[in-house]
């Protein structure tokens, strides 16, 4: 049975997001994780301390997600699928990191919606790499 709370679309209506400060979050995350002993490694051996392109891209998908732009075209899952030393652990460890840089870049009431997307996603990536039917994500 589909958690039914999943299904409901996020309250964004009165909302304003500045993609400027779309670019900061994407911007500091990406800094904060680069340096985290245990996911920093994950990127920085694909993308050789060339991290533009994944910056750029995570622009376009943010905008996507919380301004509706349509930019991004892609797909999250097959992407994380790929990544062969992904563990079940490490989306806790990336979302306290998002939430914490979010409520630094946003007013209180952005970082909310923002934080809402990024757990939705998050467990539906973990239930892509690590699910199975009798399983719930952990966060
Ligand atoms: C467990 C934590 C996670 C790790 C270690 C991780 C790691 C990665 C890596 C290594 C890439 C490929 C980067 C490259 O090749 O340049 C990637 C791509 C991406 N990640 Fe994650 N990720 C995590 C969680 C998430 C979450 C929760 C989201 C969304 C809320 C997300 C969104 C994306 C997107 C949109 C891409 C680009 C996919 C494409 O190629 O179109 N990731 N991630």
């Amino acid at each position: 049975m589909a958690d039914i709370q999943a299904l409901k679309p996020v309250a964004q209506t009165e909302v304003q997001i500045d993609p400027r400060a779309i670019d900061r979050l994407v911007e500091d995350f990406y800094t904060k994780i680069a340096s985290h002993p245990r996911l920093g490694p994950i990127f920085t051996t694909r993308n050789h301390n060339n991290w533009q392109p994944h910056l750029a891209k995570m622009k376009l998908f943010w905008r996507s997600v919380l301004l509706k732009t349509g930019e991004y075209k892609g797909s999250p899952p097959k992407a994380h699928l790929e990544i062969g030393e992904l563990q079940s652990t490490d989306f806790a460890i990336w979302l306290e990191m998002f939430e914490e840089t979010s409520s630094d870049c946003f007013p209180p009431d952005a970082a909310q919606i923002a934080n809402e997307y990024a757990r939705r996603i998050a467990r539906s990536l973990w239930l892509t790499c690590f699910g199975t039917p009798f399983d719930k994500p952990p966060f």
